[in-house]
């Protein structure tokens, strides 16, 4: 039996608005009672996690006075304090009170984004204060139902300025904090800005402050969208901008369903493990940074449940990240890989010093490459996927 039991270094970390899920959804109330954050930062010490996250209103709630308000964050700090507990990332709830049923940054009435701006900033400076790294940027709200209701263009326009305001705040603060876009395609509105990675991405490019803005892609956010995760998180990486990430479950394209981690496509957070841990420079991790969870223990689940779910994704975690070093250190997959060419890639496609004249006058290159014969060829990729489901299975 592989050890599971996590411990701090193996930075896992859940937000509060994930064990305390009260299970209220579109057609049901709440099947469990709320919990109180003090009592879910002890918990989850004791489960082994080493962080904690929060929305704003998650530990104060919305409307809150200065007096109450640092209240809620007393007792909170004294919970952190006691337990060890850090908070690695703190995010805005721009979505829940009614003030954001059109949006909130690109809103379109100036007053709401002005004030969702303030509510943002109010945020940080929390954050900043509880030693938050990374700052969390959810749009669940920017969006339309109806593309004639909004200036698609402007809306843009609105979500840069937004984001380069925030980012400057940051900086003239001395905050040092790094953001992270969490990309999703649509609920709660019918389709939100920023749909995937890859939007994200391409959006983070045109900022003032580009180089302090990342992602936060979640499993099933992508899988909603039927992309594969795993490509997303790896091309995240490799343009040096996964700051953060919400692990959790999805059975494929439909609601976000924010399963533990692993209880969707198992095959795919076994590869999502392996890119994390073993993807990186000479096969150590390709990330470092907290492995969040952001899940909602299912509606038919009791407090107890609560807890086992959270104990859940860690220990699918750790089981996974044995396996994938378990399937790395298998003879007959490095085998398997070197028969399907796998190293091969890593080779530049031109020489060293090479120019595309000089591939113009290798004939062996074109014309007397023999393309028939290089298309027969198997690419031995099966093989690899069966080893896969065999360490996974536990048959090796
Ligand atoms: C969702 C999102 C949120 C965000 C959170 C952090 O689909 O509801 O994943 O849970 O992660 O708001 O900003
Ligand atoms: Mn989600
Ligand atoms: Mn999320």
């Amino acid at each position: 039996m592989p050890s599971s039991q996590p411990t701090r270094a193996d930075r896992f970390s859940f937000g509060l608005w994930t064990v305390g899920w009260q299970a209220r959804d579109p057609f049901g109330d709440a099947t469990r009672p709320a919990l109180d954050p003090v009592e879910s930062v002890h918990r989850l010490a004791e489960l082994g996690a080493y962080g904690v996250t929060f929305h704003d209103d998650d530990l104060i709630p919305f409307g809150s006075d200065d007096a109450a308000r640092d209240g809620h964050i007393k007792r909170f700090r004294a919970a952190l304090e006691e337990t060890g507990l850090v908070v690695p990332m703190a995010t805005t709830n721009l979505f829940t009170h009614p003030v954001f049923k059109e949006g909130a940054l690109t809103a379109n009435d100036r007053d709401v984004r002005r004030f969702a701006l303030r509510k943002v900033m109010r945020n940080m400076d929390l954050a900043a204060e509880l030693g938050a790294e990374t700052y969390v940027l959810w749009g669940g709200r920017e969006g339309t139902e109806v593309d004639a209701a909004k200036d698609l263009r402007a809306a843009f326009d609105r979500y840069r300025e937004g984001l380069d305001t925030l980012a400057q705040y940051s900086v003239d603060r001395g905050y040092g904090l790094r953001f992270a876009l969490e990309p999703k395609p649509n609920e709660p509105r019918g389709d939100i800005f920023l749909p995937t990675v890859g939007h994200a991405l391409a959006f983070i490019s045109t900022l003032e402050h580009a180089d302090l803005v990342g992602v936060n892609p979640e499993v099933g956010h992508e899988q909603m969208a039927g992309l594969n995760f795993t490509h997303g998180i790896a091309q995240a990486l490799w343009q040096g901008k996964l700051f953060h990430i919400d692990l959790n479950g999805q059975h494929g394209p439909k609601f976000d369903q924010d399963l533990v981690f692993g209880h969707g496509d198992l095959l795919s957070a076994f590869a999502t493990v392996d890119l994390l841990e073993n993807g990186g420079p000479g096969g150590g991790p390709a990330y470092d940074g907290p492995r969040h969870f952001d899940y909602k223990p299912l509606r038919t689940e009791d407090a107890d449940g609560v807890w086992t779910s959270a104990a859940a994704n860690m220990r699918t975690y750790l089981l996974l990240k044995e396996r994938a070093a378990a399937y790395r250190a298998d003879p007959e997959v490095q085998e398997a890989l070197a028969a399907a060419g796998v190293p091969e890639l890593a080779v530049p496609t031109l020489g060293e010093g090479e120019s595309y004249d000089d591939l113009l006058a290798d004939r062996s290159a074109f014309e007397d490459f023999d393309a028939d014969a290089a298309a027969a060829r198997g690419g031995g990729v099966v093989r690899l996927a069966q080893l896969a489901v065999e360490h996974l299975t536990g048959a090796r």
